[in-house]
């Protein structure tokens, strides 16, 4: 975002923010587009690059002469282009939609666009109509007709015969307004783009839970998920708030609440790197993100620490030195990856800034009604700012009275805008599914509230100068683990075809074994679990064999002789053994692999260690022939329960 720092942000962005309780969502990306250019190449465009929201299916509606011209497909946006490339849908106006399926199983007649049947509407939504069976009862009682089994084609219906009921004056009045009534009405959420036979150059979009942004641009309008959809065309965006409308044309919007409030738009320039959505001479974006985290970790730490050195600065956090001084305890929420990094955060902040830290599964924290000390501090990390447990454990800690803050990657997200206050991550955009750079900015973000908040208490000048050199070095560190790629994937090449490995590390490289499990079977389909070293005894020890690989994490602090002895337990039992270890370990330790990262503060040495893994997951999935950015089942933001 340029010229704005966290806190104004948060500000602009609270404006009007109206408080509506979370519920469950669909996934899928959503682009609409009216405006002077042919609408078919741009809705294409901006769904290859929403794709990692989703994609199951894909479908687009173009409004052509006297009627839409639609065009659905299962399976990737490459096979809908394909069939668009046939049908040639020609017009100015028109709407598409990426899905990843809750509701209704995959088949071309579930996919979006769903058309009204009386053939005025087609809607594409992300959210789910709770009260959609009684919705459309009503309809068919009123003669409506229903051809898949989604939640969408209720509403697409349902603005349909608010529409019949308008007097009709002219259509262009009252496509807005049915619209809006027909929201009235429906129970959920949604985030739905919608146009209409009578209203050539008319787009209305809605809003409540789902992400919907305006592309505000020249003689054209764009409405989508996120930024990335029309990021080439223009960066200057509305982020509509939960519970609004908008009416766009080529050349404006008016945006107002479903119960007819008026709302100013507040147009903000976003600052989008182009290049972050490209894939350049990569292969594909996971290899582009891993080999982007030296750039990544630099822009995390930007004018991030305090002139002399010994302690970390942050813009956004909204709470005075006095007021931290006063918490007692912090709650660190987060789902997937993130999770792994609240978990190191939770090591971290223990260690050098001595508060007590616990973890919560965001959606386990959300129902779980756990007692909280009065004096918590709740904070969330989210890459995307849009996964929806995150986002109701960040409500639920609100709603209770607790002070909040996130660290997040996307500037304007729903967790960015609900938040007290925040550190964003400044990762750059991050389209494989598996995270990668996101979770190592979260790690050394992580580092500097610990350092900031120990500094606040005991740690001392010395101390926290000896952190800040140890930050500092971590991006030439990672460059020079990269260097070691051709090595790993010989490693992977010769590891791939095993079918479990376990994952093992103590203290603070204990989340990085979980997290290296969770990258190679993301993305490779292996069976992998992450384990504390020493509690692999406990059950685990029960897997090793010649077939089982382990693949240890090791440190050169005071616990290294534990863990060299957990090796041996695995080697006496014929277990295959991948070292990620210290240089000076590499003679001392009796691995069949030894991938070597440097001696370094136990304060950053779990990001150095994460990096091979990254490689390790990445190869292997290379090696099997998957599909590495987009692994089967799994979407990037997960914006259902
Ligand atoms: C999904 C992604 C993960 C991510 C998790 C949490 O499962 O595949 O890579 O860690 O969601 O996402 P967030 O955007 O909240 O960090």
């Amino acid at each position: 975002m340029l010229c704005l720092g966290f806190t104004q942000q948060l500000h602009a962005f609270c404006l009007n923010l109206k408080k509506i309780p979370a519920l469950s969502f669909y996934m899928c990306g959503i682009i609409g587009y009216v405006g002077k250019n042919s609408a078919t190449p741009i809705l294409i465009d901006g769904l290859k690059r929403l794709e990692y929201r989703g994609y199951d299916s894909a479908g687009i509606a173009v409004r052509g002469k006297s009627a839409f011209t639609v065009v659905r497909r299962v399976g990737r946006v490459d096979q809908l282009a394909a069939a668009v490339a046939k049908a040639k849908p020609v017009g100015s106006l028109g709407i598409s939609h990426t899905r990843w399926a809750t509701h209704g199983g995959v088949t071309e007649k579930n996919t979006h666009p769903h058309v009204s049947s009386d053939g005025k509407f087609a809607l594409v939504h992300n959210g789910v109509i709770e009260n959609y069976q009684s919705i459309k009862k009503f309809l068919i009682e009123k003669g409506y007709t229903f051809s898949s089994e989604t939640d969408t084609e209720a509403l697409s219906n349902l603005i349909a015969y608010h529409y019949a009921k308008e007097p009709q004056q002219s259509g262009t009045s009252c496509f807005a307004e049915s619209v809006r009534k027909s929201l009235l009405h429906v129970q959920g959420t949604y985030g739905i783009a919608v146009i209409c036979l009578d209203c050539p150059m008319e787009l209305v979009g809605a809003r409540k839970g789902s992400p919907l942004i305006i592309g505000v641009g020249d003689e054209e309008n764009i409405l989508a998920s996120d930024v990335s959809a029309f990021a080439m065309r223009t960066r200057n965006v509305v982020y509509l708030n939960d519970g609004e409308v908008v009416h766009i044309r080529p050349d404006g919007f008016t945006i107002s609440t479903i119960t007819q409030e008026e709302v100013a738009a507040v147009v903000q320039e976003v600052d989008w790197n182009i290049e972050d959505s490209e894939l350049g001479t990569f292969k594909n974006f996971m290899e582009k993100e891993i080999f982007e985290q030296p750039a990544a970790l630099e822009n995390a730490m930007r004018g991030r620490f305090s002139d002399d050195g010994s302690t970390a600065m942050f813009g956004g956090l909204n709470l005075s030195s006095k007021e931290l001084r006063y918490v007692d305890r912090i709650l660190l929420c987060a789902c997937g990856t993130a999770w792994h990094a609240c978990l190191v955060a939770e090591y971290l902040i223990e260690r050098y800034a001595r508060i007590p830290v616990e973890v919560e599964y965001a959606s386990e924290f959300r129902y779980r009604n756990a007692p909280i000390d009065k004096n918590t501090l709740v904070f969330v990390i989210s890459q995307s700012g849009e996964t929806i447990d995150t986002l109701a454990a960040l409500k639920e800690a609100k709603r209770k009275g607790f002070r909040t803050l996130a660290i997040t990657n996307s500037v304007g997200s729903s967790i960015a805008r609900e938040t007290d206050g925040g550190i964003y991550q400044h990762a750059g955009q991050e389209v494989g599914v598996a995270s990668t750079k996101a979770f190592t900015s979260q790690i050394l973000i992580s580092a500097m509230v610990a350092l900031y908040l120990g500094r606040l208490r005991d740690l001392s000048y010395e101390e926290g100068r000896t952190m800040v050199d140890a930050l500092r070095s971590v991006p030439n560190h990672v460059k020079e683990i990269l260097k070691q790629a051709d090595y790993i994937k010989s490693i992977a090449d010769r590891y791939a075809h095993f079918k479990d490995f376990l994952f093992l590390g103590r203290q603070s490289m204990f989340p990085i074994a979980l997290e290296g499990a969770l990258k190679l079977k993301e993305i490779s389909y292996i069976h992998a679990e992450g384990y504390p070293a020493a509690e692999m005894k406990h059950g685990p020890i029960a897997l090793i064999c010649e077939e089982c690989p382990s693949v240890f994490l090791v440190t050169g602090g005071e616990i290294m002789q534990k863990t060299l002895a957990n090796i041996q337990e695995v080697k006496a039992r014929k277990g295959p053994v991948i070292v990620i270890g210290p240089k000076h370990c590499r003679e001392e330790i009796q691995a069949d692999e030894y991938i070597e990262i440097p001696d370094v503060h136990d304060a950053v040495a779990p990001i150095l260690a994460t990096i091979p893994l990254q490689l390790l997951a990445y190869h292997s999935a290379v090696k099997l022939g998957r599909d590495v950015d987009k692994p089967r089942n799994l979407a990037k933001s997960v914006t259902v329960e």
